[in-house]
């Protein structure tokens, strides 16, 4: 199923504004209602970090943003929309009342979902016309970069609605975990809720410190929790012996037992402000935004390392990646496009993980912005995957030339001269530009090999491609040879 086109959306905060960035970056149009003067102000700096991250995270292209337009009302919020989502503060009555309004306008088979930690779907319900079509989908912040959505219905939930979300949320490359029971917290949170308990309780009793807290997570079970959850950890720290030693070993702790279980100390002001000295000693001087920032480059490298062993997000993220490739095709040549000009087909951005130790993009990168801009060139000739099964351009030798240092964050663009041709081979050449200043930072001279792919062999390309491949030449043959074309290395004394 495709993104859906437009969704209402009530309360554009941390959460909503998550929401307004996966919608509108998947294409979906998006209606905002957020009684918070500063509302727009706000997701127009969250959209700002989702486009770095969600431009970043994939070489897939994005569809076109979809539409955003400010409403005055929850109503408005909700007509001509596919789905209503409210992420509105967390007071029952305040989202009763807000559902309930939206219900009234919204068509008889919108879906309507709340995006609450922890209240129950059916008293978020209580107030509300046709109450079947309600369930809560509870994502995690950043929304625009975490998959998990879990998505509880409550007792007068139709199960088909279940179902509608799970396709729904499942198009815009989330991970819907549907909550078989109704329960206070679903099932992160009230994972989530122990774990925040004991940390309060070491604090509170001087164990440790909040950065020691934090440490004692990220330095161990915190790395391995990305890709292997509980279970799966547990199985393997049971040995060859497995699941069941496991439990026979560590089960009879739980009984003696080392944590507070359900006990919650007293939040006296002592204590918050104990814990929010030491919250700002671990921030040493970042804003919120800084280390938004932080997190979001963090979760860039982890989603594309889980990607590359096909793990947990990383495999939601390959899948997601595939459908998008499918649906999203690079740009073909078209009969009327100017090609008086270098072609621009490939554009990107200096990630955090591409800078070495000298502080610029390292030198693997810029080969890779080059492979990027070749594969965008096959496609533009009209190379598909139905063309790859017979025939593809092998690149046989390149020349790359740094010109200027390509620093983190630096918007990039390539520019590509055919240069030579025949039935064969394709010579061109590369210029990589930095967007700001049309400052000219590499460039690369390369000659690609036409194969047949089942025999592995050199074999003429079809005569749909070497017809493209022509009208390029004959346009480009009347620019001028660029100036770095054909050069060796040499040191000239
Ligand atoms: N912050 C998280 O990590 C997180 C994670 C998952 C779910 N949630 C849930 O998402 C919901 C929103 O949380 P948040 O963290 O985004 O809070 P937030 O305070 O950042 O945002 C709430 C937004 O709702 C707006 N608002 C206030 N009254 C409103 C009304 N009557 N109608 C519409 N909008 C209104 C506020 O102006 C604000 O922009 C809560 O139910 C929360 O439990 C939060």
């Amino acid at each position: 199923m495709s993104a859906p086109c437009a969704v209402g959306l009530l309360g554009g905060g941390v959460i909503g504004g998550g929401w307004a960035a996966r919608f509108l970056l998947g294409g979906t149009d998006v209606r905002l209602y957020d009684p918070d003067p500063e509302a727009e102000r706000k997701l127009g700096e969250m959209l700002e970090l989702a486009r770095s991250a969600l431009g970043r995270l994939s070489a897939v292209p994005l569809p076109p943003e979809g539409t955003l337009s400010f409403v005055p009302t929850p109503a408005a919020a909700a007509e001509g929309v596919e789905l209503v989502q409210e992420s509105a503060p967390e007071r029952l009555e305040l989202k009763q009342a807000l559902l309930a309004e939206a219900c009234v306008a919204a068509g008889p088979d919108v879906l309507i979902a709340s995006s609450t930690s922890g209240l129950r779907p059916t008293a978020l319900a209580a107030e509300m016309g046709r109450p079947e079509r309600f369930l809560v989908a509870h994502p995690f912040n950043p929304v625009y970069l975490l998959p998990l959505v879990e998505l509880c219905g409550g007792a007068r939930t139709a199960p088909e609605v279940i179902e509608r979300a799970r396709v729904l949320y499942g198009s815009l490359g989330m991970a819907p975990l549907v909550v078989r029971k109704e329960i206070d917290g679903f099932v992160a949170d009230r994972m989530l809720e122990a774990l925040w308990r004991e940390a309060l309780w070491l604090v509170n009793d001087g164990v440790a410190t909040a950065a020691e807290v934090d440490d004692a997570i990220r330095l161990g079970a915190g790395l391995r929790w990305s890709f292997m959850g509980t279970f799966l950890t547990y199985r393997i720290a049971g040995g060859e012996a497995g699941m069941r030693h496991f439990m026979a070993q560590f089960g009879p702790a739980l009984k003696w037992p080392w944590t507070k279980l359900t006990d919650v100390p007293d939040l006296t002001d002592e204590l918050i402000d104990e814990i929010v000295a030491q919250s700002d000693e671990q921030a040493e001087g970042r804003s919120v935004r800084e280390l938004e920032q932080l997190r979001d480059d963090c979760l860039v490298s982890v989603l594309q390392a889980l990607r590359a062993h096909d793990i947990g997000a990383g495999a939601v993220l390959a899948r997601h990646e595939a459908e998008l490739a499918d649906g999203v095709s690079a740009p073909v040549m078209r009969d009327d496009d100017d090609l008086s000009r270098p072609l621009a087909l490939h554009g990107t951005e200096v990630a955090p993980d591409w800078v070495d130790y000298n502080g610029h993009a390292h030198e693997s990168r810029y080969l890779q912005v080059f492979g990027d801009t070749s594969d965008a060139l096959f496609a533009y000739l009209g190379i598909d995957r139905a063309y790859l099964m017979t025939g593809s351009y092998f690149t046989v030798e390149t020349h790359l030339s740094h010109l200027l240092e390509a620093l983190l964050g630096d918007r990039l663009s390539v520019t590509t001269q055919v240069l030579d041709w025949d039935e064969r081979r394709l010579h061109v050449f590369h210029s990589l530009w930095r967007e700001d200043d049309d400052a000219l930072l590499a460039t690369a001279e390369q000659l690609y090999l036409h194969v047949d792919t089942a025999a592995r062999r050199a074999a003429p390309a079809a005569t749909t491609v070497l017809e493209r491949v022509r009208r390029i030449a004959e346009a480009h043959a009347s620019l001028p040879r660029p100036e770095r074309a054909g050069r060796s290395i040499a040191i000239s004394h």
